[in-house]
């Protein structure tokens, strides 16, 4: 357990707190807030504590040879300061405001370095740093991992965001209660393996879905027609069913398919069972699939859900997402806990409107996987323990 920002007196200090405001914008306009909503209660606590705060992100992936309007924090600092009821400045100029934005981290290139020059630069004037960014927690990046070396002796803690991903994404997987399931989807098998390889041996089933799928079926040489396949990792593929079969886990691939010529809305779509015909694509998982996933999870007292079903944000392809959805909402109703990685799932549980019935749903894509995967993180590990 790490020390977290409510357990330190920061009145009177500057905390340099690193969030993770890399939210979804368009023409400047943000998208979902979620990030930033999910940040209020650190920020609140070092305000109403008498602290002051400058806050670090980085935005998208600009250049980094210096300020690009596209990639502003402005709007950010303008959200946040309509959430807390207050002006948030964004400035790097701004030492003395009760609480600023700083420009966006990867402007200068020293970030994605983890250049301790720049590091040493942002830490300055600063008493506290703490940590409240999960979603780019598997980044070394300067303001994750030189930062806080540089302010070596100085309090060093989680913000209250992190704790809580911790806590569900590595405590409660660890003591997970069974039936522990997971639930694996999305386009890539190749991002996904690593989640795959750790999760065998440990939960009882691994459901997989998405366009994953069908490299796996090629695997067990059936018919995809022209769906998704990443050919240099069938073997890849193959090797995890012998794992499997060898293990306590249950890997469960799709019996069944929804199919069409083409992704676009409202297409003329195919059910086929066990093949997919030649010239078709799957597009997501059929009836058949989707009652005995169901089942499954109906039992499961710990779900962990990362990546969707089939392609969510085309109808009719989004009904196998939205049933698995529904699903793992009836089973948290029933008692159980649910995890949900960010990225992809978190938007299909948001555009379903089911963010309210699941246990808890992580602000992190990248990072949720990478705990998945079993690895930790360094920018956690430099902070301090709770003692
Ligand atoms: C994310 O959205 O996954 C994080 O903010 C990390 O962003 P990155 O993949 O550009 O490093």
């Amino acid at each position: 357990m790490k020390q977290t920002i409510e357990q330190i007196d920061v009145a009177g200090k500057r905390v340099l707190m690193r969030v993770d405001f890399n939210v979804p914008t368009q023409d400047g306009v943000i998208k979902d807030d979620r990030r930033i909503q999910m940040t209020l209660p650190s920020i609140k606590s070092v305000l109403d504590r008498g602290g002051k705060l400058t806050l670090l992100s980085h935005l998208g992936r600009p250049s980094g040879t210096g300020f690009e309007k596209a990639f502003s924090l402005a709007p950010v600092a303008t959200r946040l300061g309509e959430l807390l009821g207050r002006t948030v400045v964004c400035s790097d100029e701004d030492k003395t405001s009760d609480i600023v934005l700083a420009e966006n981290l990867r402007f200068n290139s020293g970030e994605k370095l983890g250049d301790a020059t720049y590091a040493k630069q942002l830490a300055k004037r600063c008493d506290i740093y703490c940590n409240n960014a999960f979603g780019t927690a598997h980044r070394n990046h300067a303001s994750m991992v030189a930062v806080p070396e540089a302010m070596q002796g100085k309090p060093r803690v989680a913000g209250l965001l992190l704790a809580r991903e911790l806590q569900y994404l590595d405590d409660a997987i660890a003591n997970a209660q069974k039936p522990f399931i997971a639930v694996i989807g999305g386009a890539k098998v190749s991002d996904k393996m690593g989640a795959i390889e750790n999760l065998l041996g440990k939960v009882d089933s691994i459901i997989i879905g998405g366009a994953m799928a069908y490299t796996f079926l090629v695997a067990q040489d059936i018919e995809v027609g022209a769906s998704l396949v990443e050919s240099d990792r069938i073997e890849d593929a193959r090797s995890m069913i012998a794992i499997a079969s060898a293990s306590s886990t249950a890997l469960l691939l799709p019996s069944d398919h929804v199919c069409a010529q083409e992704i676009a809305e409202g297409t003329q779509v195919h059910v086929s069972a066990g093949s997919i015909p030649e010239g078709m694509m799957g597009l997501d998982i059929g009836p058949e699939t989707v009652e005995c996933y169901s089942n499954v999870i109906q039992n499961a007292k710990t779900i962990v859900w990362n990546g969707p079903m089939g392609v969510f944000e085309i109808p009719p392809f989004d009904a196998g997402t939205r049933h698995i959805a529904q699903a793992i909402a009836q089973a948290t109703r029933q008692g159980a806990i649910s995890i949900v990685g960010g990225g992809d799932s978190a938007a299909a549980i948001s555009a379903f409107g089911l963010e309210e019935e699941m246990t808890h749903i992580s602000t992190g894509g990248g990072a949720s996987l990478q705990m998945l995967e079993g690895k930790g993180f360094k920018s956690v590990a430099m902070l301090d323990d709770d003692v």
